[in-house]
Protein backbone atom coordinates (compact mmCIF):
# COMPACT_ATOMS: atom_id res chain seq x y z
CA UNK A 1 0.00 0.00 0.00
CA UNK A 2 3.15 1.99 -0.59
CA UNK A 3 2.12 5.33 -2.06
CA UNK A 4 4.27 7.40 -3.95
CA UNK A 5 5.69 10.64 -2.73
CA UNK A 6 4.80 13.51 -4.66
CA UNK A 7 7.73 14.66 -7.03
CA UNK A 8 9.98 17.45 -6.31
CA UNK A 9 8.48 17.34 -2.40
CA UNK A 10 11.00 16.66 0.13
CA UNK A 11 9.62 13.74 0.94
CA UNK A 12 10.55 12.18 -2.70
CA UNK A 13 13.97 13.15 -2.05
CA UNK A 14 14.66 11.57 1.44
CA UNK A 15 12.97 8.57 0.36
CA UNK A 16 15.63 8.53 -2.68
CA UNK A 17 18.16 8.61 -0.11
CA UNK A 18 16.32 6.04 2.09
CA UNK A 19 16.29 3.77 -0.63
CA UNK A 20 19.99 4.32 -1.55
CA UNK A 21 21.94 4.27 2.00
CA UNK A 22 19.47 2.35 4.62
CA UNK A 23 19.19 -1.04 4.39
CA UNK A 24 16.11 -2.44 3.25
CA UNK A 25 15.07 -5.52 6.27
CA UNK A 26 14.64 -1.71 8.21
CA UNK A 27 10.86 -1.66 7.98
CA UNK A 28 9.78 2.12 6.88
CA UNK A 29 6.84 4.13 6.35
CA UNK A 30 6.83 7.41 4.17
CA UNK A 31 7.57 10.07 6.63
CA UNK A 32 9.91 12.39 7.44
CA UNK A 33 9.81 14.24 10.70
CA UNK A 34 10.78 18.56 10.51
CA UNK A 35 9.35 18.26 14.03
CA UNK A 36 6.94 16.75 16.73
CA UNK A 37 5.24 18.16 20.18
CA UNK A 38 2.19 16.44 22.18
CA UNK A 39 0.63 14.22 19.62
CA UNK A 40 1.39 16.14 17.00
CA UNK A 41 4.30 15.88 14.04
CA UNK A 42 5.04 18.14 11.14
CA UNK A 43 6.82 16.66 8.39
CA UNK A 44 9.53 18.05 5.80
CA UNK A 45 6.95 18.86 3.78
CA UNK A 46 4.76 20.80 6.47
CA UNK A 47 2.27 18.02 6.86
CA UNK A 48 0.76 17.66 10.03
CA UNK A 49 0.12 14.49 11.52
CA UNK A 50 -1.87 13.07 14.89
CA UNK A 51 -0.07 10.32 16.47
CA UNK A 52 -1.38 7.12 17.66
CA UNK A 53 1.86 5.86 17.36
CA UNK A 54 4.36 7.63 19.54
CA UNK A 55 7.49 6.31 18.37
CA UNK A 56 5.94 2.92 19.01
CA UNK A 57 4.85 2.96 22.42
CA UNK A 58 7.52 5.75 23.63
CA UNK A 59 6.08 8.76 23.96
CA UNK A 60 3.45 8.32 26.66
CA UNK A 61 4.48 11.91 28.13
CA UNK A 62 4.10 13.52 24.38
CA UNK A 63 7.15 14.27 22.07
CA UNK A 64 9.68 17.03 23.43
CA UNK A 65 7.60 17.85 26.60
CA UNK A 66 9.68 21.34 27.67
CA UNK A 67 11.16 19.59 31.28
CA UNK A 68 12.60 16.32 29.58
CA UNK A 69 14.09 18.46 26.91
CA UNK A 70 15.20 21.15 29.44
CA UNK A 71 17.05 17.99 31.63
CA UNK A 72 18.69 17.24 28.63
CA UNK A 73 20.29 20.59 27.72
CA UNK A 74 21.46 21.30 31.02
CA UNK A 75 23.10 17.64 31.39
CA UNK A 76 24.06 18.26 27.99
CA UNK A 77 26.34 21.17 29.33
CA UNK A 78 27.88 19.00 31.71
CA UNK A 79 28.90 15.74 30.74
CA UNK A 80 27.66 13.67 28.10
CA UNK A 81 29.17 10.30 29.05
CA UNK A 82 30.69 8.58 31.42
CA UNK A 83 29.75 4.74 31.56
CA UNK A 84 28.99 4.01 34.92
CA UNK A 85 31.32 1.44 35.87
CA UNK A 86 34.58 4.20 35.04
CA UNK A 87 32.78 7.00 36.86
CA UNK A 88 29.37 6.80 38.71
CA UNK A 89 26.86 10.12 38.73
CA UNK A 90 23.92 10.53 40.76
CA UNK A 91 21.45 10.89 37.93
CA UNK A 92 21.97 6.28 37.34
CA UNK A 93 21.36 5.94 40.64
CA UNK A 94 18.03 8.42 40.94
CA UNK A 95 16.78 6.36 38.39
CA UNK A 96 17.06 2.92 40.23
CA UNK A 97 15.98 4.03 43.08
CA UNK A 98 12.99 5.43 41.87
CA UNK A 99 12.06 2.44 39.51
CA UNK A 100 12.33 0.26 42.27
CA UNK A 101 10.06 2.38 44.44
CA UNK A 102 7.30 1.96 41.93
CA UNK A 103 8.04 -2.00 41.90
CA UNK A 104 5.54 -3.56 43.61
CA UNK A 105 5.98 -6.10 46.99
CA UNK A 106 7.36 -4.91 50.75
CA UNK A 107 10.71 -6.51 49.74
CA UNK A 108 13.86 -5.14 49.25
CA UNK A 109 14.89 -4.35 45.67
CA UNK A 110 17.53 -2.95 43.07
CA UNK A 111 17.93 -2.21 39.32
CA UNK A 112 20.27 -2.12 36.80
CA UNK A 113 19.78 0.42 33.59
CA UNK A 114 20.57 -0.65 29.67
CA UNK A 115 20.08 1.24 26.72
CA UNK A 116 17.10 -1.08 24.88
CA UNK A 117 13.97 -3.67 26.00
CA UNK A 118 15.52 -6.25 24.31
CA UNK A 119 19.12 -5.69 26.19
CA UNK A 120 17.19 -5.48 29.62
CA UNK A 121 15.18 -8.75 28.68
CA UNK A 122 18.81 -9.87 28.34
CA UNK A 123 20.40 -9.23 31.39
CA UNK A 124 16.92 -10.09 33.34
CA UNK A 125 17.68 -13.56 32.41
CA UNK A 126 20.94 -13.48 33.04
CA UNK A 127 20.22 -12.90 36.95
CA UNK A 128 16.95 -15.41 36.43
CA UNK A 129 19.94 -17.78 35.54
CA UNK A 130 22.59 -16.82 37.63
CA UNK A 131 20.25 -16.60 41.05
CA UNK A 132 19.05 -20.35 40.59
CA UNK A 133 21.85 -21.77 38.85
CA UNK A 134 19.63 -23.15 36.14
CA UNK A 135 19.11 -22.96 32.18
CA UNK A 136 15.68 -23.47 30.87
CA UNK A 137 13.33 -19.79 30.43
CA UNK A 138 9.54 -20.28 29.94
CA UNK A 139 7.56 -17.69 27.49
CA UNK A 140 4.26 -17.40 25.64
CA UNK A 141 2.43 -17.40 22.50
CA UNK A 142 2.37 -14.07 21.20
CA UNK A 143 4.95 -12.96 23.06
CA UNK A 144 7.45 -10.26 22.26
CA UNK A 145 10.40 -9.25 23.91
CA UNK A 146 12.81 -8.09 21.13
CA UNK A 147 15.30 -8.29 17.91
CA UNK A 148 18.36 -10.10 19.74
CA UNK A 149 18.86 -13.14 19.23
CA UNK A 150 17.99 -14.40 22.67
CA UNK A 151 15.21 -11.76 22.80
CA UNK A 152 14.23 -12.84 19.00
CA UNK A 153 13.58 -16.58 19.81
CA UNK A 154 11.70 -15.74 22.90
CA UNK A 155 9.24 -13.66 20.93
CA UNK A 156 6.28 -15.39 19.48
CA UNK A 157 6.01 -14.19 15.93
CA UNK A 158 8.17 -15.73 12.50
CA UNK A 159 7.29 -12.77 9.57
CA UNK A 160 9.25 -10.18 10.35
CA UNK A 161 10.94 -10.84 13.39
CA UNK A 162 12.39 -14.95 13.22
CA UNK A 163 12.35 -16.07 9.39
CA UNK A 164 16.12 -16.52 8.59
CA UNK A 165 17.14 -15.50 11.57
CA UNK A 166 17.92 -18.71 13.29
CA UNK A 167 19.40 -21.07 14.95
CA UNK A 168 17.50 -19.75 17.60
CA UNK A 169 19.16 -19.63 21.20
CA UNK A 170 18.12 -23.02 22.86
CA UNK A 171 16.50 -23.86 26.32
CA UNK A 172 13.39 -21.53 25.80
CA UNK A 173 9.99 -23.17 26.23
CA UNK A 174 6.54 -21.69 24.72
CA UNK A 175 3.34 -21.81 26.54
CA UNK A 176 -0.09 -20.67 25.51
CA UNK A 177 -1.10 -17.15 26.84
CA UNK A 178 -4.91 -15.97 27.09
CA UNK A 179 -6.20 -15.19 24.00
CA UNK A 180 -10.27 -14.80 24.91
CA UNK A 181 -11.30 -13.69 21.01
CA UNK A 182 -9.63 -17.30 19.63
CA UNK A 183 -10.63 -19.49 22.36
CA UNK A 184 -8.10 -19.38 24.96
CA UNK A 185 -8.89 -18.51 28.44
CA UNK A 186 -6.80 -18.32 32.05
CA UNK A 187 -7.55 -22.13 32.29
CA UNK A 188 -6.50 -23.18 28.92
CA UNK A 189 -3.03 -20.96 29.14
CA UNK A 190 -2.43 -22.26 32.95
CA UNK A 191 -2.85 -25.95 31.78
CA UNK A 192 -0.54 -25.46 28.98
CA UNK A 193 2.11 -24.08 31.52
CA UNK A 194 1.79 -27.08 33.87
CA UNK A 195 1.98 -29.54 30.73
CA UNK A 196 4.94 -27.91 29.14
CA UNK A 197 6.37 -29.22 32.64
CA UNK A 198 5.36 -33.01 31.70
CA UNK A 199 6.57 -32.68 28.19
CA UNK A 200 9.14 -30.55 27.70
CA UNK A 201 11.11 -29.77 30.87
CA UNK A 202 11.39 -30.20 34.25
CA UNK A 203 10.47 -27.49 36.42
CA UNK A 204 13.36 -27.82 38.13
CA UNK A 205 15.50 -26.87 35.45
CA UNK A 206 13.39 -23.30 34.70
CA UNK A 207 15.38 -20.30 35.82
CA UNK A 208 12.28 -17.87 34.56
CA UNK A 209 9.36 -16.84 33.47
CA UNK A 210 8.62 -14.07 31.37
CA UNK A 211 5.31 -12.83 30.45
CA UNK A 212 3.94 -9.35 28.87
CA UNK A 213 0.90 -8.54 31.35
CA UNK A 214 -0.53 -6.84 27.93
CA UNK A 215 1.30 -8.51 25.38
CA UNK A 216 1.83 -5.73 22.94
CA UNK A 217 3.11 -6.45 20.03
CA UNK A 218 1.24 -9.47 19.98
CA UNK A 219 -2.26 -7.30 19.64
CA UNK A 220 -3.05 -6.14 22.93
CA UNK A 221 -3.86 -8.72 24.92
CA UNK A 222 -4.55 -8.30 28.33
CA UNK A 223 -3.57 -10.94 31.18
CA UNK A 224 -7.65 -12.83 31.94
CA UNK A 225 -8.40 -12.91 35.39
CA UNK A 226 -6.64 -15.01 37.58
CA UNK A 227 -3.23 -15.49 34.68
CA UNK A 228 -1.21 -13.66 36.18
CA UNK A 229 -2.00 -14.89 39.68
CA UNK A 230 -1.59 -18.42 38.31
CA UNK A 231 2.09 -18.16 36.85
CA UNK A 232 2.89 -16.29 39.76
CA UNK A 233 1.75 -19.60 42.00
CA UNK A 234 3.44 -21.64 39.42
CA UNK A 235 6.59 -19.78 40.03
CA UNK A 236 6.47 -19.84 43.33
CA UNK A 237 5.96 -22.80 44.13
CA UNK A 238 8.86 -24.14 41.78
CA UNK A 239 11.67 -21.68 42.53
CA UNK A 240 10.99 -19.88 39.29
CA UNK A 241 11.96 -16.24 39.07
CA UNK A 242 9.05 -14.38 37.45
CA UNK A 243 10.05 -11.71 34.82
CA UNK A 244 7.16 -9.07 34.14
CA UNK A 245 8.57 -6.88 30.74
CA UNK A 246 6.63 -3.93 30.74
CA UNK A 247 8.72 -2.30 28.57
CA UNK A 248 5.11 -1.53 26.50
CA UNK A 249 3.09 -1.58 28.78
CA UNK A 250 4.48 -0.02 31.77
CA UNK A 251 4.93 3.81 32.43
CA UNK A 252 1.73 4.90 32.86
CA UNK A 253 0.24 3.33 29.24
CA UNK A 254 -2.75 1.53 30.85
CA UNK A 255 -3.44 4.10 33.18
CA UNK A 256 -1.18 2.83 36.05
CA UNK A 257 2.50 3.34 35.76
CA UNK A 258 2.61 -0.76 35.59
CA UNK A 259 0.00 -2.92 33.52
CA UNK A 260 0.55 -5.45 37.00
CA UNK A 261 -0.97 -2.95 39.06
CA UNK A 262 -4.60 -3.88 37.27
CA UNK A 263 -4.26 -7.24 39.12
CA UNK A 264 -4.38 -7.87 42.76
CA UNK A 265 -1.32 -9.60 44.41
CA UNK A 266 0.90 -9.64 41.59
CA UNK A 267 4.51 -8.98 42.80
CA UNK A 268 7.06 -9.93 39.92
CA UNK A 269 10.79 -11.18 40.92
CA UNK A 270 12.64 -8.58 38.10
CA UNK A 271 10.26 -6.00 36.02
CA UNK A 272 11.69 -5.03 32.68
CA UNK A 273 11.40 -0.97 31.85
CA UNK A 274 12.17 0.88 28.49
CA UNK A 275 10.18 2.55 25.96
CA UNK A 276 8.66 5.63 27.59
CA UNK A 277 10.78 5.46 30.71
CA UNK A 278 13.32 7.52 28.58
CA UNK A 279 11.16 10.14 27.88
CA UNK A 280 12.27 9.41 23.99
CA UNK A 281 16.20 8.67 25.24
CA UNK A 282 17.04 5.20 24.54
CA UNK A 283 17.06 3.58 28.41
CA UNK A 284 15.54 0.65 29.85
CA UNK A 285 16.14 -1.22 33.31
CA UNK A 286 15.58 -4.08 35.39
CA UNK A 287 14.67 -3.68 38.71
CA UNK A 288 13.63 -6.43 41.12
CA UNK A 289 14.25 -8.43 44.18
CA UNK A 290 17.90 -7.24 45.44
CA UNK A 291 18.93 -10.63 46.69
CA UNK A 292 18.39 -11.96 42.74
CA UNK A 293 19.93 -8.52 41.64
CA UNK A 294 23.07 -9.13 43.79
CA UNK A 295 23.86 -13.35 42.63
CA UNK A 296 25.80 -11.84 40.10
CA UNK A 297 29.49 -11.55 40.79
CA UNK A 298 31.00 -7.79 40.21
CA UNK A 299 31.57 -6.94 36.27
CA UNK A 300 28.94 -9.69 35.20
CA UNK A 301 26.48 -6.94 34.37
CA UNK A 302 26.76 -3.62 32.60
CA UNK A 303 27.89 -2.07 29.08
CA UNK A 304 29.47 1.23 27.68
CA UNK A 305 26.37 3.15 27.25
CA UNK A 306 23.41 1.76 29.57
CA UNK A 307 21.71 4.64 31.92
CA UNK A 308 23.52 7.46 29.56
CA UNK A 309 23.61 10.67 31.99
CA UNK A 310 21.27 12.33 29.07
CA UNK A 311 18.77 9.19 29.17
CA UNK A 312 18.91 9.09 33.05
CA UNK A 313 18.11 12.71 32.63
CA UNK A 314 15.10 12.56 30.82
CA UNK A 315 13.86 9.78 32.35
CA UNK A 316 14.28 11.89 35.93
CA UNK A 317 11.99 14.40 34.38
CA UNK A 318 9.22 11.79 32.42
CA UNK A 319 8.77 10.18 35.96
CA UNK A 320 8.07 13.16 37.69
CA UNK A 321 5.60 14.30 34.98
CA UNK A 322 4.13 10.75 35.03
CA UNK A 323 3.62 11.31 39.33
CA UNK A 324 2.22 14.70 38.67
CA UNK A 325 -1.14 14.88 39.93
CA UNK A 326 -3.51 14.12 37.25
CA UNK A 327 -1.66 12.42 34.85
CA UNK A 328 -2.75 8.86 35.19
CA UNK A 329 -6.55 9.95 35.82
CA UNK A 330 -5.82 12.07 32.51
CA UNK A 331 -5.17 8.85 31.46
CA UNK A 332 -7.82 6.82 32.70
CA UNK A 333 -10.24 9.17 30.95
CA UNK A 334 -8.63 8.55 28.06
CA UNK A 335 -8.62 4.89 28.23
CA UNK A 336 -12.55 4.85 28.70
CA UNK A 337 -13.20 7.45 26.39
CA UNK A 338 -10.88 5.52 23.51
CA UNK A 339 -12.48 2.35 24.63
CA UNK A 340 -16.28 3.59 24.09
CA UNK A 341 -15.49 5.72 20.93
CA UNK A 342 -14.07 2.61 19.60
CA UNK A 343 -17.03 0.15 20.27
CA UNK A 344 -19.14 2.33 18.93
CA UNK A 345 -17.00 2.78 15.20
CA UNK A 346 -17.10 -1.35 15.68
CA UNK A 347 -20.90 -1.65 15.79
CA UNK A 348 -20.65 0.06 12.54
CA UNK A 349 -17.72 -1.84 11.12
CA UNK A 350 -18.47 -5.94 11.31
CA UNK A 351 -14.55 -5.74 10.15
CA UNK A 352 -13.70 -4.96 14.03
CA UNK A 353 -14.26 -8.65 15.40
CA UNK A 354 -12.85 -7.09 18.64
CA UNK A 355 -11.43 -4.29 20.96
CA UNK A 356 -9.83 -4.93 23.78
CA UNK A 357 -7.31 -3.12 25.40
CA UNK A 358 -6.46 -2.20 29.41
CA UNK A 359 -7.39 1.65 30.24
CA UNK A 360 -5.65 3.73 27.36
CA UNK A 361 -3.34 0.57 25.56
CA UNK A 362 -6.47 -0.35 23.35
CA UNK A 363 -6.68 -1.75 20.03
CA UNK A 364 -8.95 -3.39 17.57
CA UNK A 365 -8.68 -6.76 15.83
CA UNK A 366 -9.97 -7.00 11.72
CA UNK A 367 -10.88 -9.90 10.19
CA UNK A 368 -12.78 -10.60 7.13
CA UNK A 369 -15.84 -12.14 8.35
CA UNK A 370 -16.83 -11.82 11.89
CA UNK A 371 -18.53 -15.78 11.71
CA UNK A 372 -15.68 -17.21 10.71
CA UNK A 373 -13.17 -14.69 12.86
CA UNK A 374 -10.35 -14.51 9.50
CA UNK A 375 -8.01 -12.29 10.10
CA UNK A 376 -7.86 -9.81 7.68
CA UNK A 377 -4.19 -8.00 7.43
CA UNK A 378 -5.00 -6.96 4.04
CA UNK A 379 -7.67 -4.07 5.28
CA UNK A 380 -5.63 -3.66 8.27
CA UNK A 381 -2.24 -2.37 6.25
CA UNK A 382 -5.00 -0.53 3.52
CA UNK A 383 -6.59 1.01 7.11
CA UNK A 384 -3.00 2.36 7.93
CA UNK A 385 -2.06 3.51 4.78
CA UNK A 386 -5.30 6.03 4.25
CA UNK A 387 -5.28 6.85 7.42
CA UNK A 388 -1.29 8.26 7.34
CA UNK A 389 -2.61 10.43 3.78
CA UNK A 390 -5.50 11.60 5.75
CA UNK A 391 -3.34 12.57 8.61
CA UNK A 392 -3.45 10.01 11.15
CA UNK A 393 -0.32 8.07 12.19
CA UNK A 394 -1.44 4.08 13.21
CA UNK A 395 0.48 1.08 13.48
CA UNK A 396 -0.67 -2.59 13.41
CA UNK A 397 0.19 -5.53 15.40
CA UNK A 398 -0.59 -9.34 16.26
CA UNK A 399 0.86 -12.32 15.30
CA UNK A 400 -1.52 -11.84 11.87
CA UNK A 401 -0.80 -8.20 11.22
CA UNK A 402 -4.96 -7.70 11.62
CA UNK A 403 -4.67 -5.54 14.99
CA UNK A 404 -4.59 -2.29 15.09
CA UNK A 405 -3.28 -0.54 18.35
CA UNK A 406 -3.50 3.06 19.67
CA UNK A 407 -0.52 4.03 21.77
CA UNK A 408 -0.89 7.64 21.46
CA UNK A 409 0.73 10.28 23.62
CA UNK A 410 -1.35 10.19 27.18
CA UNK A 411 -1.09 13.93 26.80
CA UNK A 412 -3.02 14.29 24.06
CA UNK A 413 -6.00 16.43 24.01
CA UNK A 414 -9.80 15.17 23.79
CA UNK A 415 -9.74 16.76 20.82
CA UNK A 416 -6.78 15.45 19.18
CA UNK A 417 -8.07 12.27 20.21
CA UNK A 418 -11.47 12.63 18.39
CA UNK A 419 -10.30 14.02 15.45
CA UNK A 420 -8.17 11.12 15.18
CA UNK A 421 -10.71 8.55 15.42
CA UNK A 422 -13.34 10.26 13.24
CA UNK A 423 -9.93 9.43 10.53
CA UNK A 424 -9.92 5.72 11.34
CA UNK A 425 -13.16 5.40 11.34
CA UNK A 426 -13.57 6.89 7.67
CA UNK A 427 -10.32 5.05 6.56
CA UNK A 428 -12.29 1.89 8.18
CA UNK A 429 -15.19 2.46 6.52
CA UNK A 430 -13.07 2.69 3.02
CA UNK A 431 -10.87 0.18 3.64
CA UNK A 432 -13.90 -2.07 4.35
C1 LIG B 1 7.10 -6.00 25.57
C2 LIG B 1 8.38 -5.63 24.88
N1 LIG B 1 9.53 -6.12 25.33
C3 LIG B 1 10.70 -5.82 24.76
C4 LIG B 1 10.76 -5.00 23.65
C5 LIG B 1 12.07 -4.67 23.01
O1 LIG B 1 12.42 -3.34 23.24
P1 LIG B 1 13.48 -2.61 22.32
O2 LIG B 1 12.87 -2.44 20.97
O3 LIG B 1 13.74 -1.31 23.03
O4 LIG B 1 14.68 -3.48 22.28
C6 LIG B 1 9.57 -4.45 23.14
C7 LIG B 1 9.59 -3.58 21.95
O5 LIG B 1 8.60 -3.35 21.30
C8 LIG B 1 8.34 -4.78 23.77
O6 LIG B 1 7.18 -4.31 23.32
Amino acid sequence: MAVEPKTGTETARLSEARERYVARGVATSPLFVERAHGATIVDVDGREFIDFVGGIGVLTGGHTPEAVVAAIRDQAERYLHQCFSVSMYEPYIEVCRRICELHPGSFAKKALLQNSGAEAVENAVKIARYATGRDAIVCFDQAFHGRTLLTMTLTSKVMPYKKGFGPFAPEVYRAASPWPYRGIGTDEALASVRKLFKSQVDPQSVAGLIHEPVQGEGGFLPATPGFLEGIQEICREHGIVYIDDEVQSGMGRTGEVLAVEHYDGIEPDLIVWGKSLGGGLPLAGVSGRAELMDASHVGGLGGTFGGNPLSCVAALATLDQLEAPGFLEHARELGIHLQARLREIASGCPQIGDVRGLGPMVAIELVSDPLTREPDPAMTARVVALARERGLLLMAAGIYSNVIRVLVPLVAEREQIDAGLEILDGALADAA
